[in-house]
């Protein structure tokens, strides 16, 4: 059973800053946990610290609970077996996590083979159901590309795609839609939202929109200087913010992005992805 992962007084100290400040959440599975708050906020800090990537040099301190540890006390070993396997990442530029001289379908199943000692047909049928059920059009062909020839919002979905491939219970997306088109966005928001009700992902959204926030995520907890100034439902913090600092990035918004008070749709049976 997937229960997410609490983080608790989550400190990030580099050189003689403290870039967060003991910061505490949870983010539940089957559950869009948004973390707002404008540039330089710590947002990305936090979910490379959560992930082990934090820059060389910089100290984590309390505690990171993922199914009974704590990933702070983790070997860099332990992590890496953790990485990819449990807790995928996924970027704002999905480049940054292919690589521009292989093929999809290495990309997606060398890590995947190693992990799971499988065979390299057991691993592209894997790819391809993979594929399938995040709507790439074509897999098989897909396989055989390169990351260059395919479009930014494509390219998206195959990043999803290898973060998918081992089945994680956690996925981290930091700002996985600020490069694309608003019509592109949608279509990603919408597979991440799905992942989480199907297969019960539980997924930290990371992103300075909070329009990106309002369509997709269940709750939201708003940072500024490194701590957490406001949490709380979605519906909460939107329509009724306590903080003067969430209500000026809410009245940044522009009126076209106003916040939708729906709830949020039922699951479709469209999309299987499978958790081993
Ligand atoms: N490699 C690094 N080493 C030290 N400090 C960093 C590094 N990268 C970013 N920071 C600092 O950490 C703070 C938070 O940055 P970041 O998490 O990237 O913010 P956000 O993702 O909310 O825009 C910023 O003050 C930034 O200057
Ligand atoms: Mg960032």
């Amino acid at each position: 059973m997937n229960r997410g992962l609490q983080v608790r007084d989550l400190t990030l100290q580099a050189g003689g800053t403290q870039i967060i400040k003991g910061i505490g959440f949870d983010v539940p599975a089957g559950s869009i946990t948004g973390l707002a708050g404008e540039s330089g906020s710590g947002k990305t800090m936090t979910g490379l610290s959560i992930c082990g990537l934090h820059p060389k040099g910089a100290r984590r301190g309390g505690r990171i609970e993922f199914e009974g540890r704590d990933l702070i006390g983790l070997s860099e070993r332990e992590m890496n077996a953790c990485r990819g396997n449990d807790i995928a990442m996924i970027f704002q530029d999905p480049s940054a996590s292919l690589h521009p001289m292989l093929r999809i379908e290495e990309q997606l199943t060398d890590h995947f083979r190693f992990h799971e000692r499988t065979t390299r047909r057991a691993a592209r049928e894997r790819a391809m159901s993979v594929l399938e059920s995040l709507r790439v059009p074509d897999p098989a062909s897909a396989l055989r590309k390169y990351p260059h020839q395919f479009s930014g919002g494509q390219l998206q979905r195959i990043a999803i795609a290898s973060a998918m491939m081992c089945g994680p219970k956690i996925l981290i997306a930091d700002e996985p839609t600020t490069a694309l088109d608003v019509t592109v966005q949608a279509g990603i928001l919408r597979l991440l939202r799905e992942l989480c009700d199907e297969v019960g992902l539980a997924i930290l959204l990371v992103s300075h929109d909070l329009g990106v926030m309002s369509a997709v995520a269940d709750t939201l907890i708003v940072m500024r200087h490194g701590a957490i100034v406001e949490s709380g439902t979605r519906l909460d913090v939107i329509t009724s913010p306590k903080e003067p600092y969430t209500r000026s990035l809410i009245d940044a918004l522009p009126a076209a992005a106003a916040p939708p008070v729906h709830r949020r749709s039922a699951p479709q049976a469209s999309t299987r992805i499978e958790l081993k």
